[in-house]
């Protein structure tokens, strides 16, 4: 598990080198191993100092989270956590100087053991990332990381890092104080052991005699100014659905206003709690395991060699034509970019230049870069240019006729392994596909809105759709850097189905007399980033009601109507308020819809709809917004159009925003209980209707 060496002048390399594991992770075998090498380096009197190290390509990844999803009890991990804070302790405190050699990631109690060590070097390893992400996955950085940071930066900085959770470049971490110096990647255990023999003495600024937070203590008068604000801004961001946000706040405050040994006891027993926590079980699960799983193509059909896009074509050069020309060149592939003429074509390039000269001017990125990515883009308006394409993505108007003429023309110029997809997101592919003269090789991929930054992409299979064509959709979206899931055809496929029950809910209440600004903010406590009636006004309502209006006349009597139908309508053709482009939809948009900071709601909303004297409470209507989605995912689940419940919930938080502390739209059934959400799905159905009925057996379902 480790390679322990002694040199010449007594320095002592321990390094990480965990067998059997991808990654250095810390368990509650490999914690002990690492506790028997540094007692025994702390014993040895041949040894002067001691260099941490890792063998791997990674220092250390931190906690194995592969135990955050087992069921143990506080009696059980307390001991371990306890059992860390003491090694730590030891190598602070032994006498000896410790100095961390970090070759690659160094991420939670990977970073939180280089924090235990006097001195800090890193390679200059331009993948290496270093951080506390904890907060994340729904944990606290609890190997001393609370402690440590806020005494090391201040307690605004502090916070601040164990807050954001993010994971910086070595660079960065040098510019922020993470690492005391930085190193070319062959010089780092020569530094490390030079370090170690220049500086015997070594001992951590908080056991220093008048050691002070730098800034400011817990008790001074910027400490006390900053906790009241934490504390606000805490709960702005996450309504107190992360207990983790509070539980970091908790053990700064607790914990650095006590001696470092008392504080790490403090943060050890909020870290219990937190990993027993099912908001944490569930953000591991789909936030790590699952998401990584999807970009890893667990699901790829098998036995097809992977495919490489080396050419692209793109019909329709549009907003959403664009933006996948621009992440696709952006990997290297080169694009063709077809639009009716081609004047409108070389508008679609220079759509995909403006955000590229934005990053340039910000620095984000080189001119070269820029001017090597859209010499990849060739705008055209000639269907031969598509001849060797291995894949061509359509993102012409949702309109049948057009998508069939251009899928034709398209198909002739293609070779016999080509795969042709649709980027609809309203119309079935099944249907689409039947003016395909090979619907084998005919998908749905369906990218979102803005393209460079949305990470998912959901994969239609249509009735006919091949095996292979499933693979080369996947082999493409990992090829751009995006996760992909794969479902089955139908109405608005999964993400566009479930998530318009969120929009149109928030509609329907507002029919009700429910006041508006409680159903957006019911919307938002519930971990929306935006709240429904907002989200109908930037998507325009007059989508919403072609979308509705197609829907009826393709279903006829199985239309089954919801009440926001009559509002859209009223708001489209009655009212003349089509949404934000107009200035005007549910709220009022004074700067022509640009303005988004001042925007409020618009005032004879009431008038419409008066307020009805029974108003729910905010709890009431939060569930509310989230179990209508969480019914109607179930409903795909029951009809097979998303097939596991790794995909709803892996597809909802990444292509909606559904929250991450429910784990998705799936497992927010389980967080809930299936027995507990099926009699509160039936109780909002009885008061609003069957579209809450949920369908049978929702354990299963949901499992
Ligand atoms: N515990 C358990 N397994 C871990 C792990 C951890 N902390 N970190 C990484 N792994 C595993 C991954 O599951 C993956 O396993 P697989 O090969 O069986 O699929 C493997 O290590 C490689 O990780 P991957 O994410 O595919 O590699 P990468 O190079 O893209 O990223 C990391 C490497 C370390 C940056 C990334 O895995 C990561 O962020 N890990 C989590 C770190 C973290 O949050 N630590 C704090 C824990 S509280």
């Amino acid at each position: 598990m480790f390679d322990t060496s002694i040199d010449a002048d007594g320095i002592a390399v321990i390094a990480w080198n965990i067998p059997d594991r991808p990654v250095n992770v810390m368990n509650e075998t490999t914690m002990a191993g690492f506790r028997d090498e540094v007692e025994k380096a702390i014993a040895d009197d041949a040894v002067k100092g001691v260099v941490i190290a890792s063998a791997k390509e990674d220092f250390i990844a931190g906690a194995d989270i592969d135990g955050f999803l087992e069921d143990l009890s506080v009696e059980a991990l307390l001991p371990q956590f306890l059992m860390f804070d003491k090694v730590g302790r030891a190598m602070e405190t032994s006498g000896k100087p410790f100095v961390a050699a970090i070759n690659g990631h160094a991420l939670g109690g990977g970073y939180e053991t280089a924090l235990c060590c006097h001195y800090r070097i890193a390679a200059d390893n331009p993948k290496a990332r270093i951080g506390l992400p904890e907060i994340g996955l729904g944990v606290l950085p609890g190997g001393g990381g609370t402690q440590r940071i806020p005494r090391m930066l201040g307690l605004q900085a502090g916070l601040q890092m164990l807050l954001d959770g993010r994971k910086h470049t070595v660079a960065q971490a040098a510019k922020m104080g993470l690492v005391d110096e930085v190193v070319p990647p062959e010089d780092l255990l020569g530094r490390a052991k030079r370090w170690a023999l220049d500086n015997p003495d070594a001992t951590q600024p908080w056991d220093r005699k008048g050691f002070r937070i730098p800034g400011g203590d817990v008790q001074s008068a910027k400490g006390m100014q900053l906790f009241p604000a934490a504390n606000a801004m805490g709960r702005e961001r996450s309504y107190g659905n992360y207990p983790a946000v509070q539980a970091i706040l908790s053990c700064v405050y607790e914990g650095c206003q006590r001696h470092i040994d008392v504080g790490l006891r403090v943060e050890s027993k909020y870290l219990v709690n937190m990993i027993r926590h099912p908001v944490t079980k569930a953000m591991v699960r789909t936030g790590f395991f699952e998401m990584t799983k999807a970009r890893k193509l667990k699901g790829r059909p098998e036995g097809i060699p992977k495919a490489k896009i080396g050419r692209l074509g793109i019909l329709g050069a549009g907003m959403m034509g664009a933006g996948i020309a621009s992440v696709s060149a952006g990997r290297g592939m080169d694009c063709v970019l077809m639009d009716v003429d081609r004047e409108a074509a070389e508008a679609g390039k220079a759509r995909a230049a403006a955000p590229l000269e934005k990053r340039v001017k910000q620095g984000r990125m080189g001119e070269a870069q820029m001017a090597a990515l859209l010499d990849r883009i060739a705008p055209t308006d000639d269907y031969a240019e598509l001849e060797g394409s291995d894949l061509v993505i359509e993102a012409v108007f949702e309109d049948r006729a057009i998508k069939a003429e251009v899928t034709k023309a398209a198909e002739a110029r293609l070779g016999p392994d080509a795969v042709f997809a649709s980027n609809t997101s309203t119309l079935p592919i099944t249907g689409l596909a039947e003016t395909s003269a090979r619907p084998a090789q005919f998908i749905g991929i369906h990218f979102f809105s803005p393209v460079e930054k949305m990470p998912l992409v959901e994969i239609i299979r249509g009735a006919e759709t091949g095996d292979a064509a499933v693979a080369l959709a996947l082999d493409y979206v990992q090829a751009i850097g995006k996760t992909p899931i794969v479902v089955n055809d139908g109405r608005g496929f999964f993400t566009s189905r479930v998530f318009a029950t969120y929009v149109m809910e928030g509609v329907a209440m507002l029919k009700e007399g429910v006041a508006p600004a409680l159903i957006e903010n019911a919307g938002k406590i519930a971990g929306f980033p935006v709240g429904p009636l907002e989200v109908v006004d930037n998507t325009s309502l007059g989508l919403s009601l072609a979308i509705r209006r197609q829907w009826k006349k393709d279903l006829g009597d199985a239309y089954a109507g919801h009440p926001a139908d009559d509002v859209f309508e009223l708001f489209v053709e009655t009212l003349d308020r089509p949404g934000r482009k107009a200035g005007k939809g549910f709220y009022d948009w004074p700067e022509g819809g640009s303005g988004g900071k001042t925007k409020r709601l618009w005032p004879e909303l009431g008038r419409h709809f008066p307020r009805a004297a029974d108003q729910p409470d905010v709890e009431e209507a939060r569930r509310r917004l989230l179990h209508i989605q969480s019914v109607e995912a179930l409903r795909c689940r029951a009809e097979n159009v998303v097939t596991s419940r790794a995909d709803a919930d892996v597809g909802s938080i990444l292509g909606w925003g559904f929250p991450m502390y429910t784990g998705g739209v799936l497992s927010w059934v389980g967080q809930t209980g299936a027995a507990e959400f099926t009699d509160q799905c039936n109780a909002l159905a009885d008061r609003h209707g069957p579209r809450f009925a949920p369908p049978d057996d929702v354990a299963a379902l949901a499992a």
